[in-house]
């Protein structure tokens, strides 16, 4: 690859919104936006990966540099699909129903929302992307799902209760719905203990035999 000092070149995701998307995707909107033709010299995420994977194969094998992206691709997905996205949702919800004022950081709420995005959840996609387990995991989806569960979600009932007694409880419905839909989800619905059985007997196992797998005594 040709020596550059644009570090942006070769990077597919950002990880720096509260949702993440590829790095490509807000210039390819500006150009739709003004009705312009995209330059014949556009660099697709796709492009800018393959380039940095020729980087990465100058050391490693092609398994090595694969196998990285995948889990990579998996960590940013799994913080966007299950708590990146239905967060943003309920934030906008409560927003857009009067719910929470529009000044930004005067209530609980939205503190505990720009913790998760923007410190846990960030933290665990930048540690999948330098191959920091520690990072992806304790700094980061342990404390994006603390948050989440935690914090995130009894602030919005909160706010639900709060809305239904002093006089906007159509207003509370709506987000009430809402946060339903996301906790009957498949990711979700462990935590109202509608897990199905078969899935949590075949995660009892696994856990069974990971704990075998790795216990002292071997
Ligand atoms: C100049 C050679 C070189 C290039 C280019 C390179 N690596 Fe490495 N990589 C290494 C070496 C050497 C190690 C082992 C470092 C160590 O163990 O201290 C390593 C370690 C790693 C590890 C293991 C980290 C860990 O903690 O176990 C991963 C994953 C990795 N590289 C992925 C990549 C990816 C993805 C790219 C391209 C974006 C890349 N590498 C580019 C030389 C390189």
């Amino acid at each position: 690859m040709p020596v550059s000092h644009e570090v942006g070149n070769r990077i597919s995701w950002t990880l720096r919104p509260k949702v993440s998307e590829k790095i490509d995707v807000q210039e390819l909107a500006k150009y739709k936006a003004k009705g312009m033709e995209v330059p014949a010299d556009f660099q697709t995420w796709e492009m800018r990966r393959k380039n940095m994977q020729n980087v990465c194969l100058q050391c490693h094998t092609k398994n090595y540099v694969t196998s990285f992206y995948t889990q990579y691709d998996n960590e940013v997905n799994l913080y966007n699909d299950k708590f990146g996205k239905p967060a943003l949702k309920l934030i906008n919800l409560l927003r857009a129903n009067n719910l929470i004022t529009p000044v930004q950081f005067d209530e609980q709420i939205e503190w505990t929302y720009f913790y998760l995005w923007h410190h846990e959840g960030r933290r665990a996609r930048m540690g999948a992307s330098m191959m920091g387990p520690d990072y992806t995991q304790w700094h980061g989806n342990f404390e994006v799902a603390d948050n989440f569960y935690m914090e995130f979600i009894p602030d919005v009932k909160e706010i639900i209760h709060e809305a239904k007694i002093h006089g906007k409880a159509s207003q509370a419905r709506v987000v009430e719905k809402e946060l339903n839909k996301i906790l009957n989800s498949e990711m979700h619905k462990w935590f109202l203990g509608k897990l199905d059985p078969e899935e949590l007997k075949k995660r009892k196992e696994a856990a069974k035999a990971f704990r075998e797998r790795y216990s002292e005594s071997k």
